[in-house]
């Protein structure tokens, strides 16, 4: 008994690969090692590179080969990662309208992150980019409150194949998404992670983005798995780390820039951000007092040879600003405008450099 190279592709063209929503051929991840009578033995890549999903890959293989071929054949197949450029040239696919992809992230949760990617998107459309936020915290959305379009929903719209797409809510010149606005306010969130992958990846592939200079993701906290789906299916081009000077807040920063280095991640850290770094009282205004700790951020950014882009202090109008929905960076002529301007202008710069730090990373390696 033996079977062709090319009945062997044909039954693999029933098999998707998960992330990047096309079949194996199609994505030419199928290598036949050999076919001896009814041995098959294949190499196939994948983009996840999790034990769990290498293994349901194995399975899917096995499954199709058998359904089309008939279950005499035994069939070894050995799963490989994609490698990042490898990946990289296939999330192209995804958001092809938006020139650059920026995540926010931290270990800890409340540090700031919705804080500071609001007041980033918000900041950069005032300085004329196109700009989209997307708020990926399935479990706990707060874009819609932080930036006053608790009571907007999305619009359904047809797009030129006839296919339903999402508009995105407009706020402050931004396009903005979250979960958030397909649920309930008070309801609180229980989702298994297989349904909050699905919400997510609808959020990005089923909305109409338009043209975009920066598409700006607001992560949950944590280094769970809705963080290693989002890394796999959204071609993010760096990624902004939000601690405090406290040391938990640092140890937790710690294990989600670790995260991002794995190789098979790989996804630059673009810089760290300090916020609630001190506080200074309106009515001393030249006292700084250091509550979570002093410079523990900078530190870490030395340490890991990278760029520590802001030092946000602690100011209750930025606070009062998320909780009425008009983003602190928009409070013209006070010192909190003050502080997000150095912080958007070194944000520019560092995104300016990234590329040249890339290299400068290979030189370093070779
Ligand atoms: N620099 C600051 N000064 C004053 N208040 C701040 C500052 N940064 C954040 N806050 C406030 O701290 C709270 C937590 O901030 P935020 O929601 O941005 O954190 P987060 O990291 O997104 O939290 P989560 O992990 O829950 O998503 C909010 O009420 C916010 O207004
Ligand atoms: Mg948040």
């Amino acid at each position: 008994m033996s079977v062709s190279k090319t009945a062997i592709l044909e039954a693999l063209k029933n098999v998707q690969e998960p992330d990047l929503k096309k079949d194996l051929v199609t994505l030419n991840l199928v290598k036949i090692i050999s076919v001896e009578g009814n041995k098959i033995h294949l190499e196939v890549k994948v983009s996840n590179p999790a034990m769990h999903a290498k293994q349901r890959m194995m399975e899917a293989v096995k499954f199709a080969i058998h359904r089309v071929l008939g279950n005499e054949f035994e069939v070894q197949t050995e799963v490989v990662s994609l490698s990042g450029e490898e990946r990289d040239g296939e999330l192209r696919r995804v958001l092809p309208g938006v020139k650059q992809i920026i995540a926010v992230a931290s270990g800890k949760g409340g540090v700031g992150k919705s804080t500071v990617s609001v007041n980033l998107a918000v900041g950069l459309a005032k300085r004329g980019y196109r700009v989209g936020y997307l708020d990926t915290d399935i479990y706990g959305p707060s874009a819609p409150t932080m930036l006053d379009v608790v009571l907007e929903k999305p619009r359904l719209v047809d797009d030129e194949n006839g296919a339903k797409v999402m508009l995105p809510v407009e706020a402050y010149g931004v396009k903005v998404m979250s979960i958030g606005f397909f649920t309930d306010r008070d309801q609180a969130i229980v989702w298994r992670g297989s349904m909050a992958n699905k919400a997510l990846l609808q959020m990005v592939n089923d909305v109409n983005w338009g043209e975009l200079d920066f598409l700006i993701l607001d992560l949950p906290p944590g280094t769970g798995d809705i963080h290693l789906s989002i890394v796999q299916s959204i071609p993010l081009d760096a990624v902004l780390i939000v601690s405090t000077p406290q040391e938990v807040a640092l140890a937790d920063a710690r294990k989600g820039i670790a995260m991002f280095q794995l190789p098979a991640i790989n996804i630059p850290i673009l810089g760290l951000v300090e916020n609630m770094a001190w506080f200074t009282p309106a009515e001393l205004p030249n006292n700084k007092y250091y509550l979570f700790g002093c410079e523990g951020t900078r530190q870490l950014a030395d340490e890991l040879n990278l760029p520590l882009i802001g030092e946000l202090p602690l100011i209750q109008s930025i606070r009062e600003a998320g909780d009425v929905g008009r983003p602190s960076v928009l409070q013209e002529g006070t010192q909190v405008e003050a502080v997000w301007e150095t912080f958007l202008v070194n944000f520019e710069k560092e995104l300016r450099l990234l590329p040249f730090r890339k290299k400068q990373i290979v030189k370093d390696v070779e």
